[in-house]
């Protein structure tokens, strides 16, 4: 069973006044001209899940640029959850407290954690062609994101790690290391510790089950290449190796010793902080960075296409799939089988082109929005493919007031 919206309305998002869309399909694709919204679109249902959304933007970035002074961004959706049956996810921007509001069937919500209780997202788009060429950075957060959908808790232990690393170097830079407190310093250095090891095993135990899911992707087709990944660092490397109180107390010595160098370099030398998730390309045995451009998006592709399964693995439905601009980068062969692994693998999939030829193999299967400067010009539902209208009941018309935050 998947996952499904079947209303959407994005307020005073990005170019979005007031946009509704009630999509009534598993494939959607939205069509237009560069700058008509497309990615925006994407963007809104990206922040249906715990995080910064697929542009990882700040909350007052999304916010339309004519919004008056106190208004709020909002994106709200009505869909189907395999486990849970109809609800209502509201998210927005609290503008007087600058933090997000997270809405479950009219209900505040305490944080955003709760989210991936109920929803997944996962998403590819062109931002992400950086991926392997960029800093270790970028790929770390790919990996807790991918993390994110499974294990709420793990952005908490994120922020309690990244929180005592950045008291520690405030600590060693204004004190330096001989005169900082050193109970403080160990109090500190404990907390990274504790922290590291559940962010190491959490990585470790995802990136196992990713690599799983990508074989498995890659036996019942080989449009893209197959992935051979894995995650390191200090921590997670020593993980592999030996119990996980001795990694433990390995860290934290270490820590204690590095602490008259990260004095004067800023940061910590070592730690989940710096850790890397490498992909290699199995069939040229090369690292990412140093296959083709081509290589590059279908290696982004397989793992995009491995999170995905992974989320319906282990959560029992498939996430919502969000492709921007991926199409147009294959030939209409891998085109038409990546729309054959869309269309069967249950979830909802929303994707984006200029071109809507190439999404030919599509007509009369998917749903189709067509935009211009932010608003939809033609919407095309497909009616002479049962089997790709979602079977389930239409929502009842309602008067608007499901979508209030
Ligand atoms: N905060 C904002 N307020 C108003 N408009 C915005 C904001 N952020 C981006 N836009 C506009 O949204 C338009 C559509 O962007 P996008 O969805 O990326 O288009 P595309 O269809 O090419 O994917 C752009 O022209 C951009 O200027
Ligand atoms: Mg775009």
């Amino acid at each position: 069973m998947s996952q499904t919206v079947t209303d959407l309305r994005l307020y005073r998002f990005r170019c979005y006044g007031d946009l509704r869309l009630k999509p009534e399909n598993r494939a959607v694709v939205l069509t237009g001209p560069n700058g008509a919204g497309k990615t925006n679109i994407l963007e809104a249902l990206s922040f249906l899940g715990p995080g910064r959304g697929l542009r990882h933007a700040a909350l007052d970035e999304v916010l339309q640029n004519t919004a008056k002074p106190g208004e709020g961004w909002a994106v709200s959706a009505v869909f189907d959850n395999a486990r849970y049956g109809r609800m209502q996810i509201g998210t927005g921007l609290d503008t007087a407290k600058n933090r997000r509001l997270v809405k479950i069937d009219g209900e505040m919500q305490k944080g955003q954690a709760v989210l991936s209780e109920y929803l997944s997202v996962v998403w590819v788009t062109p931002q992400m062609d950086r991926l392997f060429l960029d800093g270790s950075a970028l790929r770390r957060r790919f990996l807790d994101q991918v993390i994110f959908n499974f294990d709420p808790s793990h952005m908490g232990r994120l922020k309690r790690y990244e929180k005592a690393l950045r008291d520690r170097s405030r600590l060693l830079r204004e004190n330096g290391a001989h005169r900082a407190d050193p109970v403080w310093l160990s109090s500190l250095e404990t907390v990274m510790a504790e922290a590291a090891l559940s962010i190491a095993a959490a990585r470790l135990i995802t990136v196992e089950r990713l690599q799983k899911a990508a074989i498995e992707n890659h036996l019942s087709s080989d449009i893209f290449p197959l992935p051979v990944i894995r995650i390191e660092g200090w921590v997670e490397t020593a993980l592999e190796e030996k119990p996980a109180l001795e990694v433990e107390d390995g860290f934290r010595a270490l820590l204690e010793k590095s602490r008259a160098r990260d004095a004067v370099t800023g940061g910590a030398e070592h730690g989940t902080h710096r850790s890397d998730f490498m992909v290699w390309h199995k069939g040229h045995n090369l690292l990412a960075d140093q296959c083709s451009t081509g290589e590059q998006k279908g290696l982004l592709m397989a793992v995009t296409l491995a999170h995905a399964r992974l989320v319906a693995a282990e959560r029992g439905f498939a996430p919502l799939l969000l492709l921007d601009e991926m199409a147009a980068h294959l030939d209409e062969y891998r085109r038409g089988v990546l729309f054959d692994m869309v269309l069967a693998q249950g979830g909802q999939c929303w994707m984006t082109g200029t071109d809507r030829s190439i999404f030919a193999p599509l007509e009369n299967k998917a749903q189709f929005f067509n935009l211009e400067n932010a608003a939809i010009v033609e919407n095309i539902t497909p009616l002479d493919d049962p089997a790709a209208v979602l079977p389930e009941k239409k929502p009842e018309e309602d008067t608007g007031s499901g979508h209030e935050l």
